[in-house]
């Protein structure tokens, strides 16, 4: 991290976390981060349903949620970056605060609740970018909708032609009864309608999944078994958890999701148990705690295709993603592994 990075963080940490990341992404929007592209090189140069990336390592949605600063992520680094997530209806989201910073854990607590500008608003803005680096939208659905398909669909139609890939995002704990989606009925007729939405279009959008680090066992054997039979291009695994093991932080006690470090083992175990299950019939994305090049590559052979993370940007900086890249490209070099495809699911357990 460079000095500046370091003393914009420090000056950062002295702010409200909710705050103090607004700013953050004004000061990124506005270019103050710098960089020269996605680092990319042959060995992290990948593909994930059928979309090229320049290397695996992505901003997690929720970081960028009004797509206001896409393209500066890319510049610093990130292989591609996941915006939203989007209802189709702007919303306040829960009353604040609602951003906690864990520091002593190096992990966070969020509430939001889906706060966004809305699809007409965010789709102006990914409109408003220049060409080029991929990007995903995070699909999610107003509060007061009773059924919340029509509004994955309704924002999947609306970003279809823009967006190198759509994630329905049914794993966020802060939207009552969005995490009951995951069950298998649910999850089939969900993804059954949204498939057939995106069918119906004539550019053909991957649809990614993202589900939550709490499922057990059963659960996760049937979201692999749906995903595979409707066909889902990916699935993300996973969101944020309702567990507290482990933490030290005064804030640990706070109601909603937990990410970053101690997310780590947990997350990589479902991606681990899910990686057995579709057994390359679905790729994947590790996502949970990654802070290091060695985790991410540890994601990796568990069974990730790509990576993502937010958390640890809060502690490291946005520069981050692009030092995890040139950090993973020596350790596949290292291991022998001639791209990251070669280092996928290699672990032995
Ligand atoms: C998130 N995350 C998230 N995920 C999602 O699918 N849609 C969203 O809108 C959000 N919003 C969001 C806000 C905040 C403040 C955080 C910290 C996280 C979850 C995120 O994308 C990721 O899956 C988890 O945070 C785990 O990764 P990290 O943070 O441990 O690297």
């Amino acid at each position: 991290m460079s000095m500046i990075e370091r003393l914009s963080l420090a000056v950062l940490h002295r702010f409200d976390p909710e705050r103090a990341h607004g700013l953050a992404m004004k000061a990124l929007a506005a270019g103050l981060a710098g960089g020269n592209g996605p680092v990319t090189s042959a060995r992290l140069a990948s593909t994930i349903a059928g979309i090229d990336l320049p290397n695996p390592i992505g901003a997690a949605a929720g970081f960028d949620k009004n797509a206001v600063a896409a393209d500066k992520l890319m510049r610093t680094g990130f292989g591609f970056c996941e915006v939203g997530a989007v209802t189709p209806r702007p919303q306040d989201g829960n009353p604040k605060p609602r951003l906690f910073r864990l520091t002593e854990d190096r992990a966070a607590i969020n509430r939001f609740g889906f706060n966004n500008d809305g699809m007409a608003v965010i789709h102006a803005n990914l409109m408003a970018r220049r060409p080029g680096g991929v990007v995903g939208v995070n699909l999610g659905a107003n509060k007061d909708t009773g059924d919340k398909a029509d509004d994955y669909i309704a924002v999947l139609t609306r970003f279809q032609d823009l967006v190198d890939f759509a994630t329905v995002n049914v794993s966020s704990p802060n939207t009552e009864k969005l995490r009951d989606l995951q069950g298998r009925a649910a999850l089939d007729a969900l993804l059954e309608r949204v498939i057939e939405a995106r069918d119906a279009q004539q550019r053909r959008v991957p649809v990614f999944l993202k589900i939550a680090p709490d499922l057990t066992p059963g659960e996760i054997a049937d979201i692999a078994e749906v995903a595979v039979e409707r066909g889902v291009d990916a699935i993300v695994a996973t969101n944020t958890t309702l567990a507290r093991d482990g933490l030290r932080s005064r804030h640990a006690g706070q109601a909603g999701g937990m990410s970053g470090a101690p997310l780590f083992d947990r997350s990589t175990a479902v991606l681990r148990s899910l990686y057995g299950h579709v057994q390359g019939r679905v790729p994947l994305i590790g996502a949970g705690g990654v802070a290091t090049p060695d985790q991410a590559l540890a994601k990796i052979r568990a069974g990730a295709s790509a990576v993502q993370l937010y958390t640890a940007m809060v502690y490291e900086g946005v520069s981050l993603g692009g030092r995890l890249a040139d950090g993973l490209d020596r350790l596949l070099s290292a291991g022998g592994f001639a791209n990251v495809a070669d280092a996928v699911g290699t672990e032995e357990i």
